[in-house]
């Protein structure tokens, strides 16, 4: 038998000078991104416009040349955007592919556009646009949820519920207050994003491979154009840096963590056990086998998806260790982690703000179990501070005593009765019961930063001009 003779193809028409044969499929498979880098193809079109209109003010090319190559760059971003753009993955990436296009429509003045630069400036510019805009998306995401958590902190400053730690039952709160906690953490997300942003914000065109370029290129005009503050001062650090992109998933890392914390206490308010909350039908699903079950299901993916944006950061923190400088073809394993995590926060940020927008509160169950457990038990200590003078450690330790002769009788504190109380503390007198209901005790929370009712009013008041202004 003999094999039959291997079909030679022609070498890539856009790096192939040097080479007799096409790659391995195999090869092309590994090597290509178009796949997915094919959503850079604005960003890879606005930059190829500045960097032409720089290469013609520069007189690096003619106008007539860079005046057909703008027209044909337009014409392909509309091809793109109509969806009749064919991409070949024979092409590689979205940079070929355009360019590629560009020669089939406009001929041979296609090839002056790639002049003074490289993919890797090209790339690591048209990323970092991207990521620009991802940003200003998920700034927006993430203000939406402040504002329903603000508007729903306004109904509920004075809906009480108990508050926790070690999830057992510590003192009582607002659920308004509960929430405004959740605007704070949103608030320092926002503060990262826009840090990450401004950072970010140098142009790496006309870095070219790694080294700059002989031709008397503007970066200022580029970046300018691309609404860079300027340009990356070092060529290297210009295509080899993915910091912008590691900075990203680290905060949306943490932001994607504070959703989680969210997701699970709806998970457990919504539980029979709590019954604090009540989805709606629209951010609610059902079992197929159990009729009477309303699953948050939004809830539980949302607390779930935080795995999936760790491991986008923890994937090219790991790509990126021990690259030398500058680029590597390992760097193209940058994008798709940030994609996933950016789509997955759109799409979690909207569903969190939709469940909380709709979420029936229970007040009557929060109140109740805000009462069990001697939630005012600390009050109670500071009665005995502040009314009879005593050392609060001592005060502490009456309380205790108090708290398990309720507990012995199955009574909650304000049951017990203050001949009870009087057996342990003679000098206790009526004026205790104004501290010992959940109410009193909310309304005391005065300190700056605490639950009192007026206080969240006032924070909810604060916040809206903070972040939603
Ligand atoms: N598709 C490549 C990437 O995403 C573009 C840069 C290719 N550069 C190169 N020298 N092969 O990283």
């Amino acid at each position: 038998m003999t094999k039959p003779p291997r079909k030679v193809s022609a070498p890539s028409a856009m790096w192939g000078g040097r080479f007799d044969a096409a790659p391995a499929a195999i090869m092309e498979e590994i090597n290509a991104s178009i796949a997915f880098d094919q959503r850079l193809a604005q960003q890879d079109i606005a930059a190829s416009k500045a960097h032409c209109a720089m290469l013609v003010r520069q007189r690096i090319i003619t106008k007539a040349q860079g005046n057909a190559i703008l027209k044909g760059l337009d014409r392909v971003r509309r091809e793109i955007e109509s969806g009749r753009f064919l991409f070949r993955r024979d092409l590689e990436d979205i940079h070929m592919n355009v360019e590629s296009r560009l020669k089939e429509l406009i001929g041979p003045a296609a090839g002056r556009l790639h002049t003074a630069r490289s993919r890797n400036d090209q790339v690591a510019t048209d990323f970092k646009l991207w990521v620009r805009d991802a940003i200003d998306r998920i700034d927006a995401g993430i203000k939406g949820l402040q504002r329903v958590l603000i508007e729903k902190a306004e109904a509920h400053a004075a809906t009480v519920m108990p508050g926790f730690t070690h999830l057992q039952p510590a003192q009582p709160i607002t659920y308004g207050h509960h929430l405004l906690a959740y605007v704070e953490m949103l608030g320092r997300d926002r503060g990262r994003f826009a840090d990450c942003r401004r950072r970010l914000n140098e142009c790496p065109l006309g870095a070219a491979a790694l080294a700059g370029t002989s031709f008397p290129i503007d970066r200022a005009m580029t970046a300018k154009a691309l609404g860079f503050s300027g340009p990356a001062a070092n060529s290297i650090d210009a295509v080899s840096d993915r910091d912008f992109a590691l900075e990203f998933l680290g905060t949306a890392s943490i932001l994607a963590v504070h959703l989680s914390r969210l997701a699970e206490e709806i998970v457990l308010w919504c539980s029979e056990q709590f019954g604090f909350l009540k989805l709606s039908d629209a951010f609610t699903t059902g079992s197929s086998i159990m009729p009477q079950k309303r699953n948050p299901d939004a809830a539980e993916l949302v607390r779930a998806k935080a795995g999936r944006i760790i491991g986008a950061a923890v994937a090219l923190l790991v790509a990126m260790k021990g690259l030398p400088l500058a680029y590597g073809k390992d760097m193209q394993e940058d994008k798709e982690p940030v994609f996933d995590a950016a789509d997955t926060l759109d799409l979690c940020l909207a569903a969190m703000a939709g469940m909380l927008k709709d979420a029936r509160v229970d007040a009557g169950r929060m109140r109740a179990a805000a009462s069990a457990g001697y939630t005012t038990a600390t009050d109670l200590a500071d009665w005995l501070v502040g009314a009879l003078g005593m050392p609060f450690r001592d005060a502490h330790r009456v309380t205790g005593a108090l708290v398990r002769q309720a507990e012995r009788k199955r009574l909650p504190l304000d049951k017990l009765g203050l001949a009870e109380m009087r057996k342990i503390e003679p000098r206790i007198t009526k004026d205790v019961l104004s501290v010992l209901g959940v109410d009193n005790a909310v309304k005391s929370r005065t300190s700056a930063g605490g639950t009192a009712p007026a206080n969240v009013r006032r924070a909810a008041k604060a916040t809206r001009r903070r972040y939603l202004g």
